[in-house]
């Protein structure tokens, strides 16, 4: 496989390359071929064999600042979608430190290797950054996290909005879809799979949430990585 310097085509740096959204823009930029991906995550890959064809994988511990300034100055991207952080609302409740290594220092070094590279950073955010109050919310709403992890996705959103390199923000909600090897479910899988097998469950019913396919988050992402634009964008689903 080339070297970033044997091949002309722009480097699309990918975080979390393991998660349902990595493994989504991971396919997706594949297919497109404006880029050469670079997906990276924390440890080998866990996805399937076809799917890494002409992909180039790095591990990259983004918590590490070293892991994340080596890649950087190695391949020196274009654009990179920061997908990686601790996802699991309750577990950040309770495990604090370790979420704010990777939902906000992490950022940092995100932030630190792409302003070296003039890198520009897709960062993905959540909606969580709201109290679910007065929803649905647009770009300019103000943020009122009610739960550590929405404090941690708004500390890194503060942060990046202050980075020196160009950036975009995508706060999203509610991701579900299929991915390979996964490492947590999702909210659609596990009503499909409990239903399926005759189970009662028990779910909120005073939400209004805008589920989002993956696929079509990942889609929306690599429009960003084209067109460049700066600022918030709010990408969610169909009002369920
Ligand atoms: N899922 C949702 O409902 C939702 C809603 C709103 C916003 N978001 C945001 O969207 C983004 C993508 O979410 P997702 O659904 O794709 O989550 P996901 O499936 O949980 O994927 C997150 C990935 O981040 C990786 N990761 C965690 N810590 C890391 C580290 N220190 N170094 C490298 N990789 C690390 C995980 O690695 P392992 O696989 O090794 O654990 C995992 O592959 C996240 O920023 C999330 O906050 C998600």
């Amino acid at each position: 496989m080339a070297t970033p310097t044997e091949n002309k085509r722009p480097v699309l740096l990918i975080t979390g390359a393991n998660g349902l959204l990595g493994q989504k823009l991971v396919a997706q930029a594949v297919q497109e071929g404006h880029f050469q991906v670079l997906a990276t995550g924390r440890g080998a890959a866990r996805l399937p064999e076809e799917s890494l064809q002409g992909v180039h994988w790095e591990q990259m511990d983004v918590e590490q600042e070293a892991d994340v300034m080596g890649v950087f100055q190695k391949w020196r991207p274009s654009v990179c979608i920061h997908t990686a952080a601790m996802t699991q609302v309750d577990d950040c409740e309770t495990a604090r430190q370790a979420a704010y290594r990777a939902n906000v220092e992490a950022v940092a070094h995100i932030i630190r290797a792409c302003e070296q590279a003039d890198t520009h950073l897709i960062h993905l955010s959540t909606d969580f950054i709201f109290d679910g109050a007065d929803g649905p919310y647009d770009e300019e709403a103000a943020p009122n996290p009610v739960n550590y992890y929405g404090e941690t996705k708004l500390a890194a959103e503060r942060l990046v909005q202050a980075a020196a390199c160009p950036w975009a923000i995508v706060r999203t909600v509610l991701v579900y879809g299929i991915a390979h090897d996964m490492s947590r479910s999702n909210i659609i899988l596990w009503v499909k799979a409990s239903l399926e097998q005759g189970k009662k469950i028990q779910v909120v019913d005073d939400q209004w949430r805008t589920p989002t396919l993956a696929e079509d988050l990942a889609d929306g992402c690599l429009r960003i990585a084209a067109q460049a634009p700066k600022g918030f964008l709010i990408f969610r689903g169909k009002t369920l």
